[in-house]
């Protein structure tokens, strides 16, 4: 086996540095905070148990409610997100998702009706993806943040089909962007910026083509930014941001951008950041109105699904977000730290060994 974790550099170092969500909550009952967890399908089972042991061993109680979704589920019975099952999920305080998607169920079914459907429902407007490490060829770390606008954009399926099939076939998908949704990620990109060391923020978009979209992102960022002085900030296009994120990484400490530039960026962010397997993400509704959702940015992996070799590092991140957003910093903390020097081993092993600093850290 290949190393578990040895792609992971001893420089990762994540951001949430300070609680720059607002005030957390703080009404943990007495048997911890409420968890909805999805483990989904492939590796998602196997990773989301690494990261709930890493947990448990920073003594942060939680009360867990395991929920049978994605691929496998809807193969057997049909359930992808049903309404009712949606407003179970609302009484939680976040939930933790391992991974979904599984062979033999057709393109979207659950990456719409179940991942997109709890980021749009639960309006997890911002999707925050930290990244840090050394890029290939590169000599200096680098450390910053992807601000991924979450609810919008071309995800939210505004088109339809023609004639299809037919030599006369027509497809449109448009992309939807309002001034209140660019303007609360913009905020909070600015409020992020603020928190950290360099204070600089980029916003990446496509103005020279996409007019229409890219001008009320850059009036709605160039206005904001009036309101934050102490922050300075800088414009890319989304092409050229994919050769500094190879080729100058250094020059990044927050970008914000929209849903599919963000979608796209973060992979490309992960394979200069030691690997999918390490990248983390938050599916943060800052307003606190509902539970948030934490999940590794990898997929199911089915290929190596059983196999024990998966990494749980990025689950393990997913789940130090999470226990950040509900108030508990120091443990947060710990998680991350645990996870710096790279270990090599199975699964479990891996889960083992991050458990066991945890605890001789805590
Ligand atoms: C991600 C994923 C999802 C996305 C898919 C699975 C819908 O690629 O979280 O980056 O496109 O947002
Ligand atoms: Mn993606």
């Amino acid at each position: 086996m290949g190393g578990i974790g040895s792609g992971l550099h001893r420089t990762l170092e994540i951001c949430f540095r300070k609680n720059f969500t607002g005030r957390p909550m703080a009404n943990r009952s007495a048997a911890g905070h409420r968890v909805a967890v999805i483990g989904g399908d492939g590796i998602g089972p196997e990773v989301l148990a690494e990261a709930l042991k890493a947990v448990a061993a920073t003594g942060v109680k939680l009360a867990t409610t395991s929920f049978d979704l994605g691929g496998a589920r809807y193969l057997r019975d049909g359930e992808v997100l049903s309404d009712a099952t949606l407003a179970e999920l609302r009484r939680f305080d976040a939930i933790l998702l391992g991974a979904v998607g599984t062979p033999g169920v057709p393109p979207g079914v659950i990456e719409r009706g179940l991942l997109l459907k709890m980021r749009f429902e639960l309006d997890l407007y911002v999707n925050l993806r930290p990244f840090s490490g050394i890029a290939p060829g590169q000599t200096k770390a680098h450390d910053f943040v992807v601000i991924r606008e979450n609810t919008e954009g071309p995800y939210v399926g505004e088109g339809g089909v023609l004639r299809r099939g037919t030599p006369d076939e027509v497809a449109t998908q448009g992309s939807v962007n309002t001034a209140k949704g660019v303007e609360r990620c913009v905020r909070f990109a600015f409020d992020l910026a603020r928190t950290r060391a360099r204070k600089h923020l980029t916003l990446v978009h496509k103005t020279n083509v996409l007019t229409f979209a890219g001008d009320l992102w850059q009036r709605t960022f160039d206005r904001v930014a009036g309101e934050y002085k102490d922050v300075s900030t800088a414009y890319n296009h989304v092409d050229a941001a994919c050769i500094y994120f190879v080729q100058d990484p250094h020059r990044y400490d927050v970008i914000v951008t929209d849903n599919l530039f963000g979608d796209i960026l973060t992979d490309l962010g992960g394979a200069v950041s030691g690997g999918i397997g390490v990248a983390s993400s938050a599916n943060l509704n800052p307003t606190r109105s509902g539970p948030s959702m934490f999940e590794p940015v990898h997929g199911s992996a089915p290929d190596i699904a059983g196999k024990g070799i998966a990494n749980p590092v990025a689950a393990v991140l997913s789940a130090a977000h999470m226990l950040e957003f509900l108030g508990e910093a120091r443990a947060a903390q710990v998680l991350r730290a645990a996870c710096v020097e790279p270990t090599t081993g199975s699964t479990v092993a891996v889960g083992d060994e991050i458990a066991r600093r945890v605890r001789a850290s805590i």
